[in-house]
């Protein structure tokens, strides 16, 4: 194992899509930023420096960080953002995980631009269980503005409205040609016959699910959020904010002579509106005798046909088709007992429209997200020193209910109470705590989904269904021998997920729906879980640059 050392300055840079030049927050000066590459058991040394008139921090999203919970970067939950000028050194080691994830600002919107690629390579000499690939291709979908970012977060927060749509989605940072003024902006992929190449997508979007397909080829799914999944095919992916999910596609066997679009678009099931346009890039066959690029355009394009924007059903029956690889060398330890169950609702909600302002939500409400109708409020300091310097008061209060505070009963209408309560809640669990989670979405203004992400943690989804969560009859039904484990799971429209994991990663950790709009919302909690006996079961003293608030 090496020490990777990477630099990451922020700042600003002019980029133009769609014919609209704008500056936008990036690392580097890169849109979408630079890949951290590394192989699992290396130390990852990251120096974020800080010189943007915004506040900032980074999340490496999926990384355990397991001994060292003061790089996971949540702003005001393990760590206070780093100014103007100043810098922060993010230091963790890779343990246990290999694959695809991702990296992304957490303060505020600013993942709308920044965010890059995590790729981990296995152990040298570990090879892939499913074969070494002809070339890796990391894929990251994202949206873009004309506007400025700030401008569509103020419209969320403050009327308490829908945020505008984006004005595209992106591969790898290009619109692609489905778009006007964009033609130049598309992402071109040339491949050769006969060849395996395997995909790494990344779904940095900000407030969308994608469906995503390459016409005339199938692809075979091989990992979920940098853990191995039994291999499986499929035509159309589906991808949550947060999610990542690495294919393998075979080339075909003679050359085509035609052109292919890989494209993507949303799934949304909510209310209110939504970009429903179409990213796409194209892959083109390099002629076999000469491998060079051959009368390309010439060829027809071939367009992949995408699922209804909500088809839920589609949905449900890819995310049931994961199971974790689960043999021999890659074993899974799914929780059979249960020490702690939760029963979470997840969903919209709303909260009195301020005076002098005109609010969008629900007779004239504001909207508003929960987890069992606690709308969390990030303090002004971050949870995590505050529970390591014992100073939790005013900060945040340890009664986060286990069940939701409005019983709940999914009949399809709206209830007649949708207030929620704001607060800074927590969740003490014990080291080494056995947790089950249903996650029941509310669908309380809207059936809409809720891709739930957990730092420091990959759980195991256990179960999954929809309406009501019944717990007599839906637990007979669990795949408690190999189910997906990952990071961030879509809680169905109008259904439940059933998650399980052992709680042996002490710390602050938070976990949120990853639309960045119910976020903000208040769609996100926090667990605490304590200290175990061993040293290596503690929390470890804060680095010294730490950044204050
Ligand atoms: Cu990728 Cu807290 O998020």
């Amino acid at each position: 194992a090496i020490t990777r050392h990477y630099t990451f300055d922020i700042r600003v840079q002019n980029v133009t899509r769609l014919c609209h030049t704008k500056s936008i927050v990036t690392v580097n000066g890169k849109f979408p930023g630079p890949p951290i590459y590394a192989r699992e058991g290396d130390r990852v040394v990251i120096k974020v420096v800080n010189h943007v008139q915004n506040n900032v921090s980074i999340h490496w999203h999926g990384i355990r960080q397991l001994q060292s919970q003061w790089a996971d970067g949540p702003a005001y939950v393990t760590q206070c953002p780093i100014q103007t000028g100043q810098s922060y050194v993010y230091n963790f080691t890779l343990v246990g995980q290999r694959g695809t994830l991702l990296w992304h600002a957490h303060f505020s919107w600013l993942r709308a631009t920044l965010y890059g690629p995590i790729i981990i390579l296995p152990k040298p000499n570990v090879s892939y269980p499913f074969g070494k690939p002809y070339k890796e291709i990391p894929i990251l979908f994202g949206e873009w503005w004309n506007t400025d970012t700030e401008a569509i977060i103020n419209q969320a927060l403050q009327t308490g409205g829908g945020p505008n749509v984006s004005d595209a989605y992106t591969m790898n940072g290009l619109p692609g040609p489905l778009y006007n003024c964009s033609e130049k902006e598309t992402f071109k992929l040339k491949v050769k016959t006969r060849k395996t190449y395997l995909f790494r997508l990344i779904n940095a979007a900000l407030n969308d699910e994608l469906f995503f397909s390459i016409a005339n080829h199938s692809l075979t799914i091989v990992e979920a959020d940098a853990l191995y999944v039994k291999p499986f095919n499929i035509n159309i992916l589906v991808l949550a904010p947060g999610q990542t999910t690495n294919v393998l596609l075979k080339t075909k066997p003679h050359h085509p002579n035609a052109r292919f679009l890989m494209a993507a678009r949303p799934y949304f099931t909510g209310m209110g509106s939504i970009d429903n346009t179409t990213t796409a890039g194209i892959l083109e066959y390099l002629t076999p005798s000469s491998n060079t690029n051959f009368l390309q355009s010439h060829h027809p394009l071939i367009k992949p046909t995408l699922p209804a924007i909500n088809d839920t059903s589609y949905v449900a029956n890819f995310s049931s088709k994961f199971r974790s690889l689960a043999n021999a060398q890659y074993p899974v330890r799914v929780p059979k007992n249960v020490d702690k169950s939760f029963f979470f609702t997840v969903g919209l909600g709303s909260n009195p429209c301020p005076k002098n302002q005109t609010c969008q939500g629900p007779n004239g409400t504001k909207f508003s997200a929960s987890v069992n109708n606690i709308s969390f409020t990030l303090p002004n300091t971050a949870i995590l020193q505050s529970y390591l310097f014992k100073k939790s008061n005013g900060v945040y209060t340890t009664d986060f209910p286990s069940t939701p505070l409005i019983k709940f009963n999914y009949t399809g209408t709206p209830p007649n109470n949708t207030m929620v309560m704001n607060g800074t809640k927590v969740v003490v669990l014990p080291f080494n705590t056995s947790v089950e989670v249903i996650l029941q979405g509310t669908s309380i203004l809207g059936v809409e989904s809720h891709p739930l992400h957990l730092h420091g943690y990959n759980f195991f989804v256990v179960g999954q269904g929809f309406g009501n969560f019944d717990p007599k009859k839906d637990p007979d039904k669990y795949n408690l021998v190999d189910p997906v484990e990952r990071n961030t799971v879509g809680v169905p429209s109008g259904g439940w997920v059933a998650i399980r994991f052992f709680a042996d990663n002490p710390g602050v950790w938070f976990m949120h729906c990853h639309f960045e709009v119910h976020l903000s919302w208040g769609l996100k909690m926090v667990w605490i879980v304590l200290d175990g006996k061993l040293p290596n079961q503690k929390l470890p003293p804060p680095p010294a640059d730490l950044p204050k608030c």
